[in-house]
């Protein structure tokens, strides 16, 4: 047998070796433990136990892509603030990131490998967050704890292993909102050619992303409460990257000349591309055409100190990276945490607007969410 085949299988029996080690060992906690509401989840958020001191935990990070200028920010500051806590705490936090490439397969055998290195916990940013069932599924059977991050599962998957299952984010559709009074609050609405009405190219962040659906659909609802608002083409998508975002933003300006008064953008990324194609047309952001974007790239925001970019919104990395490592610590002490830590997007106009400090989450359980988004927008959480 050739070396490398015959290591190969000596990988697989060692991982399945671990994999029935980590099944048999450990008992998932049944979800009626689980906190029925987030005053019970904040009396249990309390850890029982804070991580013992010389302790070393393994953490397992799923990174959807690297290629993603928001997600190498969070990346970044994820890692940073784990070897805090970790001089802070006297503990060793041993972090593996992995590049999902953006494709399913590629993240599924990372994850699994996850699972038979039996870390400690998951902290995932899916590729495809409509098969975060299964992700659940198959941490809940080894007893590994959960954190997703960035990209929304619906409310069915965060009820497979309430406690140990968790999202750390930031409610899309208040990003949306914020972009629509963006432009809302423009002396002229948008509306540069004074024809009563606001033209707009949307650029659209990947399919089944919760992020590109909320932000398409909250900004233009939100512009259309002040100014009726109507959409040049349909709504393409730049799947969040600049060159996408560039590509679409110059076909639009050549097909639609001077009727596009506004570009919305997802997020600053395919903003910054946009933004690109704007200048290649001879057209100035904020004198004859407007521009939105999500995220507060640094980039964006000394744009912004120029007047060259209408507004951002910022997609807090620093405070949801530090929150999600501060769950994943909860977790690892061996305590259940809510379903849900939200942070809040912040409108951004100027760039002292875009400056972070640390700032407190809000937790909820699926029920509050599902009752919260219903009230506060009328729509069902998915
Ligand atoms: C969004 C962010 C985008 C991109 C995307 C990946 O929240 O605004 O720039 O990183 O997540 O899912």
């Amino acid at each position: 047998m050739k070396t490398s085949k015959k290591l190969l299988m000596i990988l697989v029996a060692f991982a399945m070796v671990i994999t029935f080690a980590a099944c048999g060992n450990k008992t998932p906690s049944e979800s009626s433990e689980a906190p029925a509401s987030s005053s019970e989840a904040e009396s249990q958020a309390e850890p029982a136990e804070k991580p013992a001191e010389g302790k070393s935990y393994d953490i397992g990070v799923a990174i959807y892509q690297y290629n993603d200028n928001f997600m190498t920010q969070y990346r970044e500051e994820l890692d940073k603030y784990f070897k805090e806590l970790g001089e802070k705490n006297g503990v060793t936090y041993n972090v593996e990131f992995q590049d999902g490439k953006n494709d399913q397969a590629t993240q599924t055998e990372q994850l699994n490998n996850f699972i038979a290195q039996g870390k400690d916990l998951i902290i995932a940013n899916l590729v495809d967050p409509t098969g975060a069932d299964q992700v659940i599924n198959s941490a809940k059977q080894a007893n590994i704890p959960v954190v997703l991050i960035n990209r929304e599962a619906n409310t069915e998957t965060m009820q497979i292993w309430p406690g140990k299952t968790t999202y750390v984010g930031v409610d899309a559709r208040q990003s949306g909102i914020y972009q629509g009074d963006i432009i809302a609050a423009l002396e002229n609405k948008g509306d540069i050619n004074g024809d009563g009405k606001v033209n707009y190219v949307m650029i659209m962040g990947d399919a089944g992303n919760v992020d590109a659906e909320q932000r398409t659909k909250y900004s233009v609802e939100t512009l259309q409460k002040t100014i009726p608002a109507e959409s040049l083409g349909e709504p393409q998508r730049g799947n969040w990257a600049q060159d996408k975002g560039q590509e679409i933003a110059a076909n639009a300006l050549s097909q639609y000349g001077k009727d596009v008064e506004v570009i919305f953008c997802n997020n600053d990324g395919m903003a910054l591309g946009a933004k690109q194609a704007i200048d290649g047309a001879g057209r100035k952001v904020n004198e004859d055409i407007y521009l939105v974007g999500v995220d507060a790239l640094p980039e964006v925001v000394e744009l912004l100190g120029k007047g060259e970019f209408t507004g951002t919104v910022l997609n807090d990395y620093f405070n949801q990276a530090h929150t999600a490592a501060e769950v994943a610590v909860k977790l690892l002490a061996g305590n259940d945490v809510s379903s849900y830590y939200w942070h809040d997007y912040v409108k951004v106009l100027k760039p002292e607007d875009a400056e972070l400090s640390r700032l407190d989450y809000k937790e909820e359980s699926v029920e509050e969410y599902t009752k919260r988004i219903q009230e506060q927008y009328g729509d069902a959480a998915k």
